[in-house]
């Protein structure tokens, strides 16, 4: 492809694909270059849409989180439309349960919906919680997806909107003083006339932008048929350093480490055993289920742990990295207020506390410029 097209995504990962899709929407001819889309950061999640169990302090960052786990259902319900498939995307809410000798702040966002719930009322909104759970935070608003699901159907949304995928490997972003001017990849070089770098953890191998990765080891267990029920966990269990996930299929994902590793690929013995130990100390009937799968992924992290979004140094090139813990919750509010300001010309104030500029050590473009 010598692309023709008005905007080039550069990175098909979950955010490349929902702005794609958001920009085709509103009428936009745009194409999607990608490496390998069987590798996207999207691997290191498990879909919780959480603003709250996060504890995300009331912020910019607070608001953009919100304000996207409320565009959620109406955003996946589109893409269901769209391609006929499921993305998995459940109103499970959020049980934080607190273990002895933890300690727990109370949740500092008064109008946000939650409650305390003690010793008895926790085991009644889920059995089977561990001797040691003294009580636990309900967050009713908070949600999940099936991460994988909603890549599937991103990708098949694209397919079914005739947006163009060139699977190859982005080398250098060509660019004069103020513009963007092109993309070298293995195969040529691509044009357009905007373009957006959405690479994630990656995205410092093309522009001196300082996200790194932070990897996340993750395994899922399956419920045993002699169970009898299909998902005994009716709802999402965040504890502290651990996370357990349930899908409404009887798998159940559990995540996730933190690791400043680079890129060191692979599963680890210590990281796999402290994901078991505290996912039995929260649901000890766990030690019971089959083991499914162990997997790795890469979170694109920033020293400040906000996304960057918007513009950049070069007129015709947006950022949409950085998304760190939160890509998916985050993909539905970045392609909206990305495709208004590309598309439309409209800038949302809340884009401003995530400018590439608070970095100002950090702005160039890399490769030989
Ligand atoms: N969003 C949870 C994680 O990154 O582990």
């Amino acid at each position: 492809m010598n692309s023709s097209q008005d905007i080039l995504i550069i990175g098909g990962g979950i955010i490349g694909l929902s702005l794609a899709v958001e920009l085709k929407l509103r009428g936009a001819s745009v194409a999607v270059l990608t490496t390998n889309s069987k590798q996207p950061t999207a691997r290191a999640a498990a879909g919780m849409l959480a603003p709250q169990a996060e504890r995300i302090p009331p912020s910019p960052m607070l608001d953009l989180c919100l304000q996207s786990r409320a565009l959620y259902a109406g955003w996946v319900e589109r893409l269901e439309e769209i391609t006929g498939l499921k993305t998995g995307y459940w109103r499970s809410g959020i049980l934080a349960p607190v273990c002895q000798n933890e300690f727990q702040e109370q949740q500092s966002v008064s109008n946000l919906n939650s409650q305390w719930l003690d010793r008895d009322a926790v085991r009644q909104q889920q059995l089977g919680l561990g001797e040691e759970v003294i009580g636990g935070w309900w967050y009713p608003d908070d949600a999940q997806v099936d991460n994988r699901a909603l890549f599937r159907t991103l990708q098949a949304a694209t397919k079914e909107l005739q947006i163009e995928i060139v699977q190859d490997c982005a080398e250098k972003i060509i660019r004069d003083e103020n513009r963007v001017l092109g993309v070298e990849t293995t195969a040529g070089k691509l044009q357009a006339d905007r373009y957006v770098l959405a690479t994630g953890a990656w995205s410092e191998q093309l522009l001196n932008v300082p996200v790194f990765p932070r990897k996340g080891q993750m395994l899922s267990v399956c419920v045993p048929e002699n169970c009898g029920i299909i998902q005994p966990l009716q709802t999402v269990l965040f504890g502290t350093g651990i996370y357990i996930v349930p899908r409404q299929d009887g798998r159940i994902i559990i995540g996730a480490t933190s690791e400043n590793v680079d890129f060191t690929s692979g599963n680890t013995a210590a990281g796999i055993q402290s994901l078991l130990a505290g996912a039995m100390q929260l649901y000890p009937e766990l030690q019971n289920y089959p083991i499914l799968e162990l997997w790795w992924g890469f979170r694109p992290a920033t020293t400040d742990e906000l996304p960057i979004l918007g513009a950049s140094a070069w007129e015709n090139l947006t950022l949409a990295t950085g998304h760190y813990r939160n890509g998916i919750l985050l993909a539905p509010v970045t392609a909206k207020l990305l495709a208004d300001l590309i598309w439309n010309q409209k800038l949302d104030p809340l884009l401003a506390a995530f400018h590439y500029s608070r970095f100002p050590e950090h702005w160039g473009f890399k490769n030989g410029d």
